[in-house]
């Protein structure tokens, strides 16, 4: 049990105050495999190839000290603040149906795991690199589990990630082809299999918002449907139609507390999907201009600028930012937060910041409904 009797495991949604967390490392870290689901892209604009192999002794220096530094903060901000086991990521997966030369990395637990209330639920992930990236949590899963008969935990299913699973020629669609494509919400995964990774998923109390992507088809969203429902959790697919490569949704729509969600100027949700929160008392606020370009983000980044927008919340009230977003931190410190700032641009190079850095384990709080419109509708 933790200090105040709750659950070991209780995080229901993005910004309760926060009391355990885990930060990713860049330890073993590798580049990312190209395979059916990910055609990395050096961005420097030449057609050089990605690199492959394990990622230099210095780039994970350099991110190492920048989670090292978040989870300093947060330790001083009261916070317990767990990290993953080591693993060699450069180490080559062969499985019945496939086989890949590397793996990818531990700096993002959000990708993988995601706790929902008292439960922790472990994605089926939609890489063939990253099929084992659980694997660095488990010693954590399993002390949580067993030292907590309120905790549960949910696997979700293996998908194969065969040949079969994929649309090979996605990466070459022309960009009319995509858009027309994209309308239909078909990406590089196929609707054959259960697919999802936990970053698609945002959570707000009762309610969990899933972004269909390229990380996360339907079936994956009929299978969040059906396995949490009956638990009192309702499930609502979203849509952000002008992301032509959507992936995770941290970087396009975050709630920040009750009543505010910052959004992406570039990447406004689908116009049906709106409603659902504006009639229930939502605010949607965009986010400023990122202070890099994409061109200039880390040659080795797969994510878009938007990892600007990444923030990780310590409280309703307290809100950490990456260090060089001065626009972003003025708009925060306006809306009424203490904005905490910390360097963390070497951690792009691994795609993500500091949302993504981290999973949640322990917020105060309880399975809240934040959208009282639905409540009525059942009712009626
Ligand atoms: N696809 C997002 C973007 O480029 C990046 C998402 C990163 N999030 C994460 N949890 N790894 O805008």
């Amino acid at each position: 049990m933790s200090d105040n009797g709750l659950p070991v495991v209780n995080s229901w949604n993005e910004w309760d105050p926060l009391q355990e967390i885990v930060v990713g490392s860049a330890d073993g870290a590798a580049f990312e495999p190209t395979e059916p689901g990910n055609r990395p892209q050096v961005r420097d604009g030449s057609a050089a190839s990605f690199p492959t192999g394990p990622k230099s002794a210095e780039v994970k220096a350099l991110a190492n000290e920048e989670l090292d530094g978040l989870a300093v903060l947060l330790t001083a901000q009261g916070v317990t603040v767990r990290r993953p086991d080591t693993y060699d990521f450069s180490l080559p997966v062969r499985t019945p149906h496939f086989e890949v030369e590397s793996q990818y990395c531990a700096v993002c637990p959000r990708d993988v795991m995601i706790t929902l209330g008292n439960e922790i639920v472990e994605a089926t992930m939609s890489r063939r690199g990253r099929y084992f990236e659980n694997e660095p949590y488990r010693r954590l899963v399993y002390e949580y589990w067993e030292s907590d008969p309120r905790v549960s935990w949910t696997v979700a299913p293996k998908p194969t990630m065969s040949d079969a699973m994929y649309r090979a020629d996605f990466w070459d669609w022309a960009i009319e082809e995509r858009h027309q494509r994209m309308h239909a919400s078909e990406f590089c995964v196929t609707q054959a299999e259960v697919v999802f990774d936990a970053a698609d998923m945002i959570r707000f109390g009762r309610d969990i918002v899933v972004q269909e992507s390229m990380t996360t088809n339907r079936a994956g969203i009929r299978w969040l449907k059906r396995t949490l429902e009956p638990k009192g959790f309702r499930v609502h697919p979203v849509h952000f139609p002008l992301d032509f490569f959507p992936s995770h949704i941290d970087c396009t729509f975050i709630p920040l507390r009750p009543g505010l969600i910052l959004t992406n100027p570039d990447r406004p949700i689908h116009s049906d999907e709106r409603p659902l929160f504006t009639e229930n008392g939502w605010q949607l606020v965009d986010a400023p201009e990122p202070m890099l370009s994409n061109t200039d983000m880390p040659k080795h980044c797969q994510s878009s600028k938007w990892l600007s927008m990444n923030v990780l919340s310590i409280s309703p009230t307290k809100i950490i930012c990456e260090a060089q977003e001065k626009p972003l931190q003025d708009l925060l410190h306006d809306l009424g937060f203490e904005v905490f700032p910390v360097p963390f641009r070497n951690v792009f190079e691994y795609g993500g910041s500091l949302h993504c850095a981290t999973w949640d384990i322990r917020r105060d709080g309880g399975p809240e409904d934040y959208f009282p419109s639905l409540t009525r509708e059942r009712i009626r």
